[in-house]
């Protein structure tokens, strides 16, 4: 894993866009697995910006989001849909149809996952996959206990989770208490991934996936064992690190 602790948010938002970027540009057509949350929001705004300014073409590229919460549609503004579309999609030159976010509202959830696995086999696998981490280290909504060779599939949300995902909703009685996550097996098998960690409320979960005891109880320690991970994490986030020695770039499992 490399690790590159960059000075603030504002530095470590732009290298993560700019690591999406040198992707689009060395393979136009790439498979981008696509995560949501607050710290994804400047990398997306930064996106937009190099589309506008640099002419970054999403016009060949397809998507694959890794969640979305069950019994929330594209209209919901809490959806993932909702939220991929307004922060990107609806701004960049994205061919909608190639954009995969999974269905919330199928009926069959089941099927819908088998569906969604299948159609990112079919698309020749996830090229560069994002990732943020929850306050339980969870990725996507791979929550604590999680197989890591796990797939496509919905998850119960954790009490950590709905805690600290609640207040995106204006009525937090209103939140899911499930969702469809792609598996840890799933986002393992793609090339490349890019964790992305902002901020003093991550530093200490941060310092556990990046140094603590690889476990299922903290999923994202299993990105220490993918061949080819980089984490990019801003000086509060990396606060708790045994070794915070600034731009450190670690090969380390
Ligand atoms: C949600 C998503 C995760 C994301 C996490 C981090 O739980 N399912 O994929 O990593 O949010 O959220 P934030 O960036 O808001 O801390």
């Amino acid at each position: 894993m490399i690790i590159d602790v960059q000075p603030n948010r504002q530095a470590a938002t732009h290298a993560a866009a700019r690591f999406i970027a040198h992707q689009l540009r060395i393979k136009p057509d790439s498979v981008l697995g696509l995560a949501t949350g607050r710290t994804m929001e400047p990398v997306y705004a930064q996106l937009v910006e190099l589309y506008r300014s640099s002419q970054l073409d999403f016009s060949r590229c397809r998507t694959f989001n890794l969640d979305e919460y069950v019994g929330l549609g594209a209209n919901d503004r809490n959806s993932y849909r909702h939220y991929m579309d307004h922060h990107l999609f609806f701004k960049v030159n994205v061919d909608s149809k190639r954009t995969h976010v999974p269905d919330g509202l199928a009926r069959d959830l089941d099927a819908e996952c088998a569906k969604y696995e299948q159609l990112i086999q079919q698309s020749g696998g996830i090229d560069l996959q994002l990732l943020g981490i929850g306050n339980n280290g969870h990725i996507g909504f791979n929550e604590p206990g999680s197989t890591f060779d796990s797939r496509t599939c919905v998850k119960k949300l954790s009490l950590t989770t709905r805690q600290q995902n609640a207040s995106h909703f204006a009525d937090s009685g209103k939140m899911p208490d499930r969702a469809i996550t792609t598996g840890i097996g799933t986002i393992m098998e793609s090339r490349q991934c890019l964790l992305l960690a902002t901020g003093a409320d991550k530093a200490a979960i941060i310092a556990e996936a990046l140094e603590g005891r690889l476990t299922t109880m903290v999923p994202a320690t299993v990105l220490r064992s993918h061949p080819a991970c980089t984490c990019i994490i801003d000086a509060s986030a990396a606060s708790q690190l045994r070794f915070p020695d600034g731009s450190r770039v670690s090969r380390a499992a």
